[in-house]
């Protein structure tokens, strides 16, 4: 298998895939709202020196050791390593991480293409309700978008990587952006957006506090893919002539900027059509965001555009957000299924159908856990409260094991596999990287600092989630 490895097309396309799966929902929603309420500019500048300085030299890491081993990431732990159990252990978790992310990531892209659907067809008002979402979830429509999504995932990847990954990426991140543009040209020239604006952006220090620090991080790393196993995947994929560290800091940029971009949308959007809005209650949850809050703000405007206007905005949004997760699903299955292909060697239809089978047992599981079955929805007690199925996949491998897998990453590069290899790997493709300030930086931050930040997160997370104590903030 290994001499016939399949590869991105071209650099343009490795970028465009890697800022397709980075580029996720966290960013359109879940980011804009959390700035405005964290601090505004405050929290932005933040934010980027997180990038910049903590994120993308994980980042480098992960796609450098892809493209050394030219495997999956428990393949590639294993080959670095020279078959070390403990590394290997390492390896496991990261393609059972994706895996189980993917299973709940699923359930929320099958609930925005519901969203997107019945704004098309002309339900707004229905959307708009209060209990709509409530009753969404937990009928049997679900399991028909459900099915829908499946089919967009199976088509794109059963293509493989230049066919499909990089295909679909091409197609989708283009008018991704496109439509992102329509929609804050559109939004930035209604009046009482400049409300909205300044809200974002006005920079308030006095709202930044540890936990506002931790949480401003941990979206950085979530919203770079990073800890999930993507970008280790993905370099294996890219040419040993590409510049890895050029093409991080162009997917780290393009993340940044949509996210940024968004809530040139998002706010002014709020501001300008419910004047009245406390910013205050805003939720931070892009759930409730993207689901209760704003089909009521795309209602109003049928006040200045008519229903169909209204309808039409709506879509647009759906599709936008729908583009933005499909992309990030459509990365994050493939590492299991290219992790099986190189292990088992299976051919890739095979192993899709195999990782498939399991997405879509365990994904049922979680739409079961919103009130459908009580064994799903009561599933477990912890920290003095009871978690759905649902809740538990996202507490244990979004919130828990991430920062974790981080920090093994970190510690695998600079003392496992060694500065040296990591750096011959990195320069090649890249010969004015070698012995750059930016180059030693990454060498000491990733021997460093960061693996301690990512550890000072997880302990955190573990005592808050499943102790009910709060270290920090
Ligand atoms: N960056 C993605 C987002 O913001 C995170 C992610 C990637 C989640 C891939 C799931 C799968 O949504």
């Amino acid at each position: 298998m290994a001499d016939s490895r399949e590869q991105f097309g071209s650099k343009l396309g490795f970028i465009l895939a890697a800022a397709g799966s980075a580029v996720g929902i966290g960013n359109l929603v879940g980011f804009p709202v959390g700035a405005a309420k964290n601090g505004g500019g405050a929290f932005l500048l933040m934010y980027a020196v997180f990038v910049f300085f903590i994120c993308l030299p994980v980042m480098i890491a992960e796609m450098t050791v892809g493209r050394s081993a030219q495997k999956d990431p428990l393949g590639a732990y294993t080959d670095l390593s020279n078959r070390n159990p403990g590394w290997r252990f390492a390896g496991w978790l990261s393609i059972v991480t994706p895996f189980m992310i993917a299973v709940f990531y699923l359930v929320i892209t099958v609930w925005i293409f519901g969203y997107l659907f019945e704004s098309v067809i002309g339900n707004l008002d229905e959307l708009a309700q209060p209990e709509t979402f409530g009753t969404f979830i937990n009928s049997y429509n679900l399991f028909v978008y459900m099915a829908g999504v499946i089919a967009i995932v199976y088509l794109i990847l059963q293509g493989g990587v230049k066919k499909g990954i990089e295909k679909a990426a091409k197609i989708l991140m283009p008018a991704l952006f496109f439509m992102l543009l329509v929609l804050v040209i559109f939004v930035l020239t209604r009046d009482n957006a400049m409300a909205g604006v300044a809200f974002y952006l006005v920079p308030d220090f006095d709202k930044i506090d540890a936990s506002v620090v931790n949480g401003a991080l941990s979206q950085a790393f979530f919203s770079l893919s990073l800890g999930m196993g993507i970008m280790i995947t993905y370099g294996s994929y890219i040419d040993k002539r590409a510049d890895l560290p050029g093409s991080a800091k162009l997917v780290a940029l393009t993340d940044t900027a949509v996210a940024f971009t968004a809530g040139l949308m998002i706010l002014p959007a709020i501001f300008s059509f419910n004047p009245e809005v406390n910013p205050e209650e805003l939720s931070e949850s892009s759930i409730s965001m993207i689901f209760s809050y704003l089909p009521q703000i795309f209602l109003e405007m049928q006040s200045t555009f008519g229903y169909v206007g209204a309808s039409a905005i709506a879509s647009i949004f759906f599709l936008l957000v729908f583009f933005a997760a499909i992309t990030s699903l459509v990365s994050i299955f493939e590492v299991p299924v290219a992790a099986l292909m190189s292990e088992k060697g299976m051919e890739r239809k095979k192993s899709l159908m195999v990782c498939g089978a399991g997405l879509i047992i365990f994904s049922v599981f979680c739409a079961l856990s919103f009130g459908f079955v009580t064994f799903f929805t009561e599933f477990f007690n912890y920290a003095g409260s009871t978690k759905s199925f649902f809740d538990v996949v996202y507490d244990v491998f979004y919130d828990t094991i991430l920062p974790l897998n981080g920090l093994l990453i970190c510690l695998f590069v600079i003392y496992r596999w060694k500065k040296a290899n990591f750096n011959e790997e990195l320069d090649r493709g890249a010969p004015n990287f070698k012995g750059s300030i930016f180059e030693r930086y990454v060498n000491f931050s990733l021997g460093t600092f960061i693996p301690v930040i990512l550890l000072v997160i997880f302990v955190n997370t573990v005592a808050l989630k499943y102790f009910g104590v709060a270290l920090i903030g």
